[in-house]
């Protein structure tokens, strides 16, 4: 029996696929359907303080070889989604569920998290350090000070499972850099990668999308080998104990096992997801299944990290 079992801390998935935040995650209703899927989990829109419309239309496209998109955290405020994270948690047999927050400043941050560590909800939380598209807000992972300085605070007063979805590095030192950062702090895991930020995708003489004159965040098959980088560089560098989520241009069960022998312990899907809807978690898991029976892996452990060098 080969299983796409998974454990990230201590909560048990069925499945290791779930969707990459951004992509159905926007609603009760989109949330509920990711549920009833056989994704393993989900993971919400990334929640901030208020409310937000984010950026004017057209803000998503699709391209041949992914997306493009500037949505610039159009989201319920928070608390939508922490209430319903923590609805599910208290019903019997709930899957369980990442919960993905980010302020618009460090100190909203901190008000958002300081409300989660006081609230009912003992689940995993995805803290966003990689947004690329709010106008005049840098990606905070690329500042390893305000990421050091962030994640001291946080770990003052936070004391349930938190991880962080991180943007791509694209230098070896950088990985070394910001390994040696999240080293320092207790996180359960890392996610690698959110999309390749400020991208520039024209049809015609015309940009894809409205927001900040097309510059958008890039997803889907350009992204893949970046984000298998990204996934093995922080499974070499970081302890043990911080787990790996791998999302990144996974549209095939091949993708998804290509993320696993790079060290990833659950495998996120976002432009495919959007592009092919939740039906997309049974044709993946079915390939995975297969690419696993056929290498006699009964189990993701069988295979994870064991990705082999060419020798001198
Ligand atoms: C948005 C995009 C991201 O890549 C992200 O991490 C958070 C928000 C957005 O534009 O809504």
């Amino acid at each position: 029996m080969v299983s796409t079992a998974t454990k990230i801390g201590n909560f048990d998935f069925d499945n290791c696929l779930m969707n990459a935040a951004g992509v159905y995650c926007m609603t009760r209703e989109e949330l509920a359907e990711i549920d009833a899927s056989l994704a393993g989990s989900f993971v919400t829109k990334t929640g901030t303080l208020e409310a937000r419309d984010g950026n004017p239309e057209p803000r998503y496209a699709d391209t041949l070889l992914g997306s493009i998109n500037s949505m610039g955290l159009p989201n319920k405020g928070f608390d939508y989604y922490l209430d319903y994270v923590t609805e599910l948690q208290n019903q019997p047999n709930s899957k369980n569920h990442f919960l993905s927050l980010v302020g618009l400043s460090p100190a909203e941050t901190h008000t958002i998290l300081k409300q989660v560590e006081a609230s009912d909800y003992t689940g995993l939380v995805e803290l966003n350090l990689s947004c690329p598209n709010v106008p005049g807000k840098p990606q905070i992972a690329y500042d390893f000070e305000t990421t050091t300085e962030i994640l001291t605070e946080v770990f003052s007063y936070y004391t349930k499972p938190l991880g962080v979805k991180l943007p791509p590095y694209f230098d070896i030192v950088h990985f070394d850099q910001a390994a040696a950062v999240f080293n320092q702090f207790p996180l359960t895991f890392v996610n690698c990668v959110n999309s390749i930020g400020n991208g520039l995708v024209i049809d015609d003489e015309t940009v894809l999308i409205r927001p900040k004159n097309g510059f958008g965040g890039i997803g889907g098959d350009y992204i893949k080998p970046t984000a298998l980088a990204n996934v093995h560089a922080f499974y070499q560098r970081l302890n043990p104990s911080i787990q790996i989520i791998g999302t990144g241009g996974v549209k095939s069960g091949r993708d998804a096992f290509e993320h696993i022998l790079c060290g990833a312990s659950m495998v996120q899907i976002g432009t495919a997801l959007h592009q092919e809807g939740p039906a997309i978690f049974e044709r993946i898991t079915n390939e995975l299944k297969a690419i696993m029976s056929e290498k006699g892996y009964e189990k993701i452990e069988d295979f994870r990290g064991k990705l082999n060098y060419i020798e001198a």
